[in-house]
């Protein structure tokens, strides 16, 4: 077997378990054959598939060469330096603005307002990208109905996103056999999850990614802060005390590592009776607009406490475009809101 052979040998080979073949996956480096040995590279990083793919060309090869030199391509690290939030890294130079979607409490409605924000601007033409940044807690996919997609890698070896309602979309509950398998993850492994996402999905060119975070003012909102230039964070917050307390650390904090805001969304503001027409402050009234009062950010609006909200939200069907023209319009006015008052590059 000459060299030409040998390689044409190999990439024909099939990965154990995967009906793809090494050309296909883009394993096979450098071969060369002298007398009766073989230099065989492979390009892979990992370890695992490293020692895969050895024994099965080990296998193959065994009676055609004396010696089999197979060896792992050394590839030049990722560059994992964390940047500064006062000088950030930019993991995602295909998005033109980063729009961070926060608040220092759960269960306030982050999730609900990011997906209906990043369809409202998809709504208007704009290439949207929606990252779910709540590792532990991943409702993006259930919110979008794309939680029975699984992952796939495209030929350039990049995770190709899911896709729906015009936006393109990761979740880390997309890369799990099932969507309600848990993470047991240190939090630097959440972290690490997260700069894969930005920087091997094959997002595309986008005009905006909208990243819903995960509650509270930690690690992750640290991280994203220092690896991505925001353009704008949106906090969510809910009328009561204990939720604007929240939200004041997140102001804070993000005021602390110079992060720009757009402004506060009140979410659960008020709630109509279907019945009365009566309207009730449940969480009392005005809390978001004192804090962004108090912090001089833009208060970006109201959105009700509504049951057809919970309901479309649960069934994957955006209240944003599926809602009724009053909630339609309450979310497409705080999308108005944000361009309004962010400065973004478009
Ligand atoms: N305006 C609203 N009216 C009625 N229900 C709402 C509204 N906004 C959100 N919800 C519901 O409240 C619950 C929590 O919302 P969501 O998951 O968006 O919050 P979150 O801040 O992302 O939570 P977490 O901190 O756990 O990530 C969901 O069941 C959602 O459907
Ligand atoms: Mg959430």
């Amino acid at each position: 077997m000459n060299t030409k052979e040998l390689k044409t040998a190999l990439l024909q080979l099939k990965y154990p378990k995967i009906e793809r073949t090494l050309e296909e996956l883009k394993l096979i480096g450098e071969v060369k054959v002298s007398a009766k040995s073989a230099n065989i590279e492979l390009l892979t990083v990992s370890d695992d598939s490293y020692l895969s793919v050895k024994k099965l060309i080990e296998d193959r090869l065994e009676n055609e060469f004396e010696h089999l030199n197979i060896t792992k391509k050394s590839q030049a690290k990722k560059d994992m330096n964390y940047g500064s939030s006062m000088a950030p890294n930019n993991r995602a130079p295909y998005a033109k603005n980063v729009i961070a979607v926060t608040s220092g409490k759960g269960g306030v409605g982050k999730s609900t307002v990011s997906t209906n924000i990043a369809i409202g601007l998809a709504q208007l033409g704009y290439r949207v990208g929606l990252l779910d940044a709540d590792v532990y807690g991943p409702n993006i996919p259930r919110l979008t109905n794309t939680d029975l997609e699984r992952i796939s890698w495209n030929d350039e070896n990049k995770i190709v996103p899911a896709e729906n309602y015009g936006i393109k979309i990761m979740s880390v509950a997309l890369t799990t056999p099932k969507m309600d398998t848990p993470l047991v993850w240190r939090s630097s492994v959440a972290v690490s999850a997260l700069i894969q996402f930005l920087e091997d999905v094959a997002w595309g060119e986008l005009d905006f990614l909208v990243i819903d975070m995960p509650p509270g003012t930690g690690d992750v909102q640290l991280t994203m802060a220092q690896e991505l230039p925001i353009s704008a964070a949106v906090l969510v917050s809910t009328p009561q005390l204990v939720a604007t307390d929240d939200v004041s650390r997140a102001v804070m904090m993000f005021k602390d590592i110079n992060v720009k805001m757009a402004g506060i969304v009140e979410n659960m503001s008020y709630f109509i009776a279907p019945d009365t027409k009566h309207t009730y402050h449940i969480f009392g009234q005005g809390g978001g607009a004192k804090i962004a009062q108090k912090y001089n950010i833009p208060f970006l609006g109201e959105i009700p406490l509504d049951m057809q909200i919970r309901e479309n939200s649960d069934k994957g069907e955006p209240p944003v475009a599926l809602g009724t023209p009053e909630v339609q319009e309450c979310y497409k006015s705080v999308v108005q809101n944000i361009l309004q008052n962010a400065k973004f590059n478009l």
